[in-house]
């Protein structure tokens, strides 16, 4: 028996880093996943694909759908919820991970780059649950953003930049918020964040390396996310905190 059985689940940014690593634990907890990103064909640059993902989940066995997806785009993420329904007959959770960022002081990111940050980070996460939604409160499923420490994080560390801070910020407001509304309708809405820098393709391509400080891999913010995953309103809603003190406080992984 897995924690998922008859579950379906949409995982954006699912093509690479944490957002494969969700995807992959929640196949293997009997979910049907739907993996929304843009990348189809592999590239030297950035590996990963929505495809290879799929490949990877079916081969263990696992349900999984690859829709091809810009959440910054209103009829592609109204054909990720549509395709989904489609396949699996509704939708039980909804991870927000995909994300943008540049680290470029603000005297010198162009205003394009500054939009698609907030267009893909907020705009794509407020898109794709508000097109989910009716179905998630149908079942009355939950939400999970990744949120990050950028949010707070002051210094020359690597944060991201300030437009993905700024993002950030807006995705805990938004997790306060949307959890308070949809209290009554049954659904939870968390937010979780790596205590740890995690070692991912992103990263890599956006420092040129990986941090100097200490990195980990993307399997604890999977469990922290699978556990946010069979919460409801009734046990946590509302709640924004790292993976690693989640692990800690409830020693469920
Ligand atoms: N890694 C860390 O240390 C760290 C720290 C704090 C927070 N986080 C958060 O964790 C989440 C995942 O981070 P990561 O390090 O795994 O990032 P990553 O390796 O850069 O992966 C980002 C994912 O988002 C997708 N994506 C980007 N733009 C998209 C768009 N317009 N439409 C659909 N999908 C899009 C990418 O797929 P395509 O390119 O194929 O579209 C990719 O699958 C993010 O929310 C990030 O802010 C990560």
């Amino acid at each position: 028996m897995g924690q998922l059985d008859g579950k379906v689940a949409i995982v954006t940014g699912a093509s690479r880093g944490i957002g494969k690593a969700i995807a992959v634990l929640f196949a293997q907890e009997g979910a049907s996943v739907v993996l929304a990103a843009r990348t189809e064909a592999e590239s030297p640059d950035l590996p990963g694909t929505i495809h290879a993902t799929a490949s990877q989940i079916s081969l263990a066995g696992g349900k999984a759908l690859a829709v091809k997806t810009d959440v910054r785009f209103d009829e592609e993420v109204q054909s990720l919820v549509d395709r989904t329904v489609a396949a699996f007959g509704g939708v039980d959770i909804l991870v927000n991970n995909a994300a943008a960022q540049f680290p470029t002081p603000l005297k010198d990111i162009s205003m394009r780059r500054w939009d698609v940050v907030l267009n893909v980070n907020l705009r794509g996460t407020v898109l794709c649950t508000k097109l989910a939604l009716p179905y998630l409160i149908a079942r009355k499923g939950a939400i999970i953003n990744i949120t990050s420490r950028s949010a707070v994080m002051t210094g020359k560390r690597h944060d991201g930049g300030l437009a993905y801070g700024v993002s950030k910020v807006a995705l805990n407001k938004l997790t306060l918020g949307l959890a308070e509304e949809l209290r009554p309708e049954g659904v939870s809405v968390n937010a979780v964040q790596p205590k740890t820098a995690v070692a991912t393709e992103g990263v890599l391509r956006a420092y040129g390396g990986l941090p100097t400080y200490k990195t980990v891999g993307p399997e604890n913010m999977a469990r922290a996310v699978l556990y946010l995953a069979l919460q409801t309103p009734a046990t946590r809603t509302g709640w924004i905190g790292f993976d690693e003190d989640l692990r800690a406080e409830t020693g469920a992984w």
